[in-house]
Parts: structure tokens; sequence; C-alpha cells
């Protein structure tokens, strides 16, 4: 028997797969193609203080390897998803929730992160949203501001708290290296990485907000590199994502530094991706000659 189970600053996972936020709503929709009770945590829905309609369509442009997303942070607000959203994926789900958190200000930040943190296991605080033209990857690209964030919501939350970190920056490591120093229990990375279509009939932009964020495999490469950089920086717990879709990616995104790895475009291909991946990992360990699935954690950085 191989154990899965890893740990998220306290928070135990029955494995490492999380599926990943915006690419699976509020969990409970998914609960008509399977048992969401075999997956490590579920990370919901990003979350803001008011509700968003989100941005003018096309939202979506398919490329190779992977897709351009600008949704634009839908969502029906806090209120809703307190008594609506998590209540409804709590009938069907009894594992760790994690709570994906964006706004427009620090304070926003603090206030929906505080509202949230008695109905959430674990605060995923998205400052790296690239969709948005106030908040979002702003907050992500700066380090006094990550560490602005970071020091707000912890000073009204009492859940652990990872910063999900933009792959749009220069240097990864100073923006992690400063949510470290103010105080993060951990680290997610990455979110997708800005691109742009164009429709060659037409001569203009594909997405109405003309640029959107890749994600898929082809951004994979870009996350194992990432996280090694962000182990190497700071000793805090990292949630690993970006173009995963196989055990495979699972144990390499491991290898790298990951604890947990989140699974996000690879849901919207196939539906069930996280249960595969899920049933493949102990045969993908087998052959590795592997028996807890916690010996990979940055086992790539040693020896
Ligand atoms: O546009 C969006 O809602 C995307 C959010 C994100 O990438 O964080």
């Amino acid at each position: 028997m191989v154990n899965l189970s890893v740990c998220l600053s306290g928070v135990p996972l029955k494995n490492p797969v999380i599926p990943a936020s915006g690419t699976f709503g509020f969990g409970y929709e998914f609960a008509a193609w399977y048992d969401l009770n075999c997956l490590g945590a579920i990370s919901c829905k990003g979350t803001t203080e008011q509700p968003r309609f989100g941005n003018p369509t096309p939202r979506i442009a398919e490329c190779v390897g992977g897709m351009l997303n600008s949704v634009g942070l839908q969502n029906p607000g806090v209120e809703a998803v307190i008594q609506g959203e998590l209540p409804r994926l709590r009938q069907v789900y009894h594992g760790p929730v994690i709570a994906n958190v964006s706004g427009f200000s620090v304070e926003e930040y603090a206030r929906t992160c505080q509202q949230l943190n008695d109905h959430a296991d674990l605060l995923e605080v998205n400052i790296s949203c690239p969709n948005v033209h106030e908040g979002g990857m702003s907050f992500g690209t700066s380090p006094e501001a990550a560490a602005a964030v970071t020091h707000a919501v912890k000073a009204v939350t009492t859940k652990p708290v990872y910063l999900k970190l933009t792959p749009n920056v220069t240097d990864i490591t100073a923006i992690a290296k400063a949510c470290a120093d103010a105080g993060a229990d951990g680290i997610s990375l990455i979110n997708t990485l800005l691109g742009m279509r164009i429709d060659t009939r037409r001569r203009r932009p594909i997405l109405a907000n003309q640029m959107g964020g890749l994600s898929g495999p082809a951004v994979f490469p870009v996350a194992v590199r990432m996280v090694w950089q962000v182990y190497e920086a700071v000793k805090l717990p990292i949630i690993g994502m970006g173009g995963v879709s196989t055990a495979a990616d699972v144990v390499e995104l491991m290898l790298a530094g990951a604890t947990a790895v989140q699974v996000g475009a690879a849901n919207l291909v196939e539906p069930c991706a996280c249960r595969s991946i899920i049933d493949t990992l102990p045969a993908q360990l087998e052959a590795l000659g592997v028996k807890d699935i916690n010996e990979l954690i940055g086992g790539a950085h040693h020896g």
C-alpha cells in the first residue's frame, strides 16, 4: 500500500490532488460526474466581496497546448458563497475546502477572508488574476503589495493563508519571500501566463478583453521551474499548479517542491481528470519504488 496522504499547514489531505480554482465551480456541479470525496481538497471558484458579472465575451481562446481565459472573476459575491454555494458543496463533499479570494484593495481582501474564515479549511489569496484592470495581479507583482495583503489577511483570520502568485514577474522568489516574511503559511503557484490571440480574418484580438491567461500543458515546464525556485527561496509548503494533467505531472511537480498539486485546465477537457489522476497515482509511485508520497516533496533538490 502506498501512502498518498499529505498535510498542508495542519490540514490533512487524503492525497495531494486538488481541482484548481476557476476550473471546478464550487465543486458540487461536478458531483454529477463522480464522488468528490476521492479528492484531496477542493479549491473553490474565486470569490470577491461583491458579486461580479465578469468580462465581456468572448472570454476563451483555444491554442496549441492550452487555452486563454479572460473570465474576469465572475462570481456571486462572498455573502451568496457563504449562504448558498458552500452549503451545497458540503452536502456532497466532506473533505477540506479551500476558499480562493480576490480583491481590489488590501482592506477588501482582509474583509472577504475574514468572512470566509469560519467556512473554509484554508484560504488561498489570489494576488495573481491577470484579467482585471485594478487589483488582482497588481498585488502579486510588487513585493510590498504582496506583503501588505498577506499581513492584512493574517491579522483577521485563523486558518492557514496561502498566497497564489502570478508567473508574470521577473523574480518570483522576491514575491514569495515578501509573503513569507509577512506571515504567509504557504504559497500557491502558478496562476496563468498573460497571452493574446488575434483573429486574422477580423484583424482584431479574439478576446474581448484583448489579453488573457494561458493555462494547460504548455505552461507545465514554467510551473516546474517556478515551484523549484520558490522551494529553494522559502521554507513554506507549496501548492503547485500549471498544466498538470497526469499522475506523472503530479510526481514531477512534487519533486520540484510541491506538497500538493492543483489540476486546472484538464478539468475543462475531461471532467473526471482529477479522479483519473488519483486512480493512477499509486501505480505511478509503485513503478518509481515510492512507498510514501511525502518522499517526493522537493526530492529533486537533494543528492
Ligand atoms: O479571469 C479570471 O477570473 C481569472 C482568474 C485568475 O486567473 O485568477
